[in-house]
């Protein structure tokens, strides 16, 4: 087959591409709003979505004041969950597209909103449904296992979603003597294969925000803070050189963590340890000091920030559950095919 490309500009011919045009690459950061700002549009988001019976899901890469006055803030598979399990008529997403499709394609019922139109994913759009469908022909019999941040399109075409904090588990619960076909994030794969010890085809996909958090931005903090704690998540560009370190011994496995977003905030928790390197996009520091104020967080890299996360702003939450937008609509058949690999996702994790 013809190399899978890393990042592929053109997407699938579906209404929500259309609706939303979502860009490959993110839009410029907003501004951050003043103290008073914030309390002034808290207040009017929480009154509004008591009014319209909304719950707010905030994803932990969302700006601190969004994370603030969401209902419930988690990592996917945390805010999958909450989306499967809520009674509100209304989701409204604080994440990226892929995010807010899950919880419709779990809630058909219910009306499901994204603040902005822009909140794409650089991974999520390097792969399309008709590339999973070649890659089946060309593999017959294999199970494809797909990474949650994929369209509901691409989750049509998939056998098992996974998440970070899930993905070993359910590619050890798939038969041995099955082949997988594993995707879009290549470091994610690279580290299930290590831990699984179980060789599969894995497509070269990555997120141009955890790619860009290399080995030797590890290196240097690891040389500088011999006494902290590591925390990776397993789509840094370094967590496959994190594996190499480990096996040969050059990294303490004591102090070395490979983890979900919403795993680092419960290891910091459970942790002894003063200082945390952090390797993951900068969003997650707002609820790992809130979970440890007494304890510091050192980012691995610089400029780790996720431009499709921070498109939503206090202002565009509130115009989302104000006028009822942006809707979230998946065609009906492509939402039922998707929901199979969502379920099993939930429920071998549960
Ligand atoms: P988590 O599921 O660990 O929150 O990761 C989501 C994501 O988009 C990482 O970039
Ligand atoms: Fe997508 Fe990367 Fe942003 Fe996560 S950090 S939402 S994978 S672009």
């Amino acid at each position: 087959m013809t190399p899978p490309p890393t990042v592929t500009p053109e997407r699938e011919d579906s209404k929500r591409a259309e609706a939303f045009m979502l860009p490959v690459m993110p839009p410029p950061l907003p501004e951050a709003p003043s103290a008073e700002r914030i309390a002034e549009l808290s207040a009017e988001i929480r009154g509004l979505a008591a009014q319209k019976n909304a719950v707010i899901l905030a994803h932990n890469y969302q700006v601190p004041e969004v994370q603030d006055v969401a209902d419930y803030t988690g990592d996917s598979l945390g805010l999958s969950i909450e989306a499967s399990k809520t009674d509100a008529e209304r989701i409204v997403f604080c994440g990226v597209h892929f995010m807010a499709e899950s919880a419709k394609v779990l809630s058909p019922e219910k009306t499901v909103l994204i603040p902005d139109t822009r909140a794409g994913c650089s991974l999520a759009s390097g792969i399309t449904a008709q590339q999973v469908r070649d890659w089946k022909a060309e593999n017959p019999g294999a199970v494809v296992v797909m990474y949650v941040n994929t369209t509901a399109e691409v989750k049509a075409e998939t056998d098992y979603c996974v998440t970070s904090s899930n993905a070993v588990n359910v590619v050890n619960a798939i038969p041995q003597d099955k082949e997988i076909l594993f995707g879009p994030d290549m470091f994610l794969g690279s580290y299930v294969e290590k831990m699984t010890k179980r060789p599969m085809k894995v497509w070269m996909g990555e997120c141009h925000v955890h790619a860009g958090i290399r080995p030797a931005d590890l290196q240097k903090m690891l040389d500088d803070s011999p006494e902290a704690d590591l925390m990776i998540h397993p789509e840094c560009g370094c967590s496959t050189s994190a594996m190499e370190y480990l096996a040969c011994g050059d990294i303490d496995p004591d102090r070395t963590f490979i983890l979900s977003t919403g795993g680092m905030i419960e290891h910091v928790k459970k942790s002894k340890a003063k200082k945390f390197i952090v390797a993951t996009e900068e969003g997650i520091f707002h609820p790992l000091r809130l979970a440890a104020p007494d304890r510091e967080f050192v980012p691995a890299s610089d400029g780790a920030v996720c431009g499709f996360m921070k498109t939503i702003t206090l202002e565009r939450l509130r115009d989302s559950l104000r006028d009822d937008k942006f809707t979230v609509e998946i065609d009906p058949a492509i939402a039922e095919r998707a929901r199979v690999p969502i379920e099993r996702m939930i429920s071998i994790t549960a």
